[in-house]
């Protein structure tokens, strides 16, 4: 069998949740629940694969045109089980990062994510970034305002990356998303220029640990080029 190349980032669009339910029955709050404990499942895996950085796109810019209750149960079901895992995140050696903005979540979230940000940056095996309230057209033009008051001059790509919420963080290299779509969505627009991209049928509440594996198998095989010609 081919070797597994370990990426040292992967980013996830954690789709299908709502329909997981629907198939079920259940309301879709429920497949957000689900949804939790997935990413829970697949935070371990990474850790157990040695992968370094694990972004997981939990809630985007759009997301707010939800009916106001999912928006509500959303919040509430990250803030409970971010509370509750605290401890667990700590034993494993998981570092959270948050990006996206700050400024339309409740106070108590936000301050629960700068408190697990400052807890959880020390001795650390793998970084987990939730995107939450993130856009990558949001993201741009933070950075883009951000290096205008600072009359910052001169900017090349790399001091730009630098202003973007991912900051110095690598630029993932699988992206996978689950539920059949084919579409970034306004996900991290700039870091993924050169990103493999990996699609699966499977709903989010479905994924496994040998789901991570069968898309790392199939990145695996995968020549990056980053648009150059690799010889013969
Ligand atoms: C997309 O499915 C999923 C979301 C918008 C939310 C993802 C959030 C979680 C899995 C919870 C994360 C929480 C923590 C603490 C990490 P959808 O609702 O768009 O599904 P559909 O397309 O089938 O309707």
């Amino acid at each position: 069998m081919q070797e597994l190349k370990i990426p040292t980032h992967v980013a996830i669009i954690m789709d299908g949740n709502g329909r997981w339910a629907k198939s079920k029955g259940m309301p879709r709050i429920m497949g957000h629940y689900k949804g939790a404990e997935v990413a829970e499942e697949i935070t371990k895996a990474s850790l157990d694969l040695g992968i370094k950085y694990l972004t997981l796109f939990a809630f985007s810019t759009e997301n707010w045109n939800r009916p106001q209750d999912e928006v509500e149960l959303l919040f509430d079901l990250m803030k409970n089980y971010l509370t509750e895992k605290k401890q667990q995140l700590l034993e494993l050696g998981v570092r959270l990062r948050f990006i996206g903005r700050r400024d339309r979540i409740s106070k108590d979230l936000r301050r629960l994510m700068e408190n697990l940000e400052r807890e959880t940056s020390k001795d650390y095996k793998i970084t987990v970034i939730l995107a939450v309230d993130y856009g990558g057209r949001d993201d741009i033009i933070r950075a883009v305002n951000k290096i205008v008051r600072l009359e910052v001059k001169d900017i090349d790509e790399k001091t730009f990356s630098h202003f973007l919420d991912l900051g110095d963080i690598p630029d993932p290299d699988l992206l996978i998303r689950t539920a059949g779509e084919k579409r970034i969505s306004n996900f991290l627009l700039w870091n993924l220029a050169y990103t493999e991209l990996y699609f699966t049928d499977l709903c989010w509440p479905d994924f496994t640990k040998e789901e991570l594996i069968k898309a790392i198998q199939d990145y695996s095989k995968r020549q990056r080029k980053f648009g150059r010609v690799l010889d013969e």
